[in-house]
């Protein structure tokens, strides 16, 4: 549209004005629609003088990584650095089943690795260069964190804790350190737009309707999801039983329509039977919700999706070893949440 192609270039102008002729900036990227457009943007800008940091925490989807690097590294040329913290971020997740402390060691030890390795790219750069973070914040987020700070602190930093995106690195509490040691400012070209108006630019910018229309993918990601103790085995688990769900849901054409849907693996044992023999194994949950701000969501249902569903779950059991059982959590928000914890 006419607007959104002013907003392009006004956007890019203010952004050379700001960064200018040297300087360099940093900023997380994950794949998802907000942070990968505003690093489309950035690029636009100022090209190699933009830094995509991609940290690989152990809880993203499958092949998730590798995918990510493609796309904004190879196919839109953006300087991107993967970060395999994998390892780091699964140890201090051993023995941990409280969904708020996972939730906190995700994040803070998130803001840890991305330090790090903004660090080690200022150092690459010639030192002190790098002046600002680039964060894709949008409207709806900037509204929440004035109002986390206002009366009603108690519901919202709940709100917000569950809602801190590990992109947006102004959520979590310890990025203090981050902008104070390093002195980075902040530069936030999609905080006057709401999700649609992203999606609309992402187009304009000519990124793939896949990445325009993807699903949201929580901060922490699979440890959320896993329920209970978060071990390798157990990621390795949900996350096949979820490629095998977003594979299904878009072969059959529902994942527009869908504005949420994940596989979680709960943490209880069904018994089962296969041949002779009786089974003892676990039980995957699928969620498909459909909302318009994630405020309150309704269940995904209709007769022909109940088909679809029934073929994903022989699919699961028959593909995914230590399955025997799915389940479709047919709940709304409120009173449940679109997470399982
Ligand atoms: P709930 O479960 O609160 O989820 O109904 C609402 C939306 O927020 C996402 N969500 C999170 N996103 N970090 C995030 O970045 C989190 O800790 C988190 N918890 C929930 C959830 O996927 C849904 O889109």
């Amino acid at each position: 549209s006419w607007t959104m192609d002013a907003f392009i270039d006004t956007e890019i102008q203010r952004i050379r004005t700001i960064v200018g002729p040297v300087g360099q900036v940093v900023g997380a990227v994950s794949g998802g629609v907000d942070s990968t457009v505003a690093a489309k943007l950035m690029h636009e800008a100022i090209g190699d003088r933009f830094h995509a940091i991609l940290v690989d925490n152990g809880v993203m989807r499958l092949n998730e990584c590798a995918s990510v690097k493609k796309m904004l590294g190879d196919k839109m040329g953006i300087n991107i650095e993967v970060v395999d913290a994998s390892a780091l971020f699964l140890g201090r997740l051993a023995g941990v089943t409280d969904p708020e402390r996972k939730r906190k060691i995700i994040g803070n030890t998130f803001i840890e690795v991305f330090e790090a390795e903004a660090a080690k790219i200022d150092k690459k750069t010639g030192g002190g260069k790098i002046e600002y973070l680039l964060q894709g914040t949008l409207y709806p987020d900037v509204i929440e964190s004035i109002s986390f700070k206002g009366p009603s602190a108690t519901i919202k930093t709940h709100h917000v804790s569950r809602g801190a995106s590990n992109t947006n690195l102004m959520s979590h509490q310890n990025v203090g350190g981050l902008l104070e040691d390093m002195k980075l400012k902040l530069i936030e070209p999609l905080r006057e737009l709401f999700k649609d108006e992203v999606r609309a630019l992402g187009t304009l910018l000519g990124l793939d309707d896949e990445l325009v229309w993807r699903h949201p993918f929580p901060g922490p990601g699979i440890a959320i999801r896993v329920l209970g103790e978060v071990t390798p085995s157990q990621v390795e688990i949900a996350r096949l039983a979820d490629h095998i769900y977003i594979e299904e849901i878009k072969r059959a054409g529902y994942y527009r329509q869908i504005s949420q849907a994940y596989a979680a693996l709960l943490p209880v044992k069904a018994v089962g039977v296969m041949g002779d023999a009786r089974t003892y194994e676990q039980v995957i949950a699928l969620r498909a919700v459909e909302t318009k701000d994630f405020m309150t969501a309704d269940v995904f249902a209709s007769a022909e999706w109940f088909l679809t569903l029934k073929k994903i779950s022989s699919r699961i059991i028959n593909e995914v070893k230590g399955v025997n059982r799915v389940v479709y959590d047919i709940s709304s928000k409120p009173p449940a949440t679109i997470e399982w914890e």
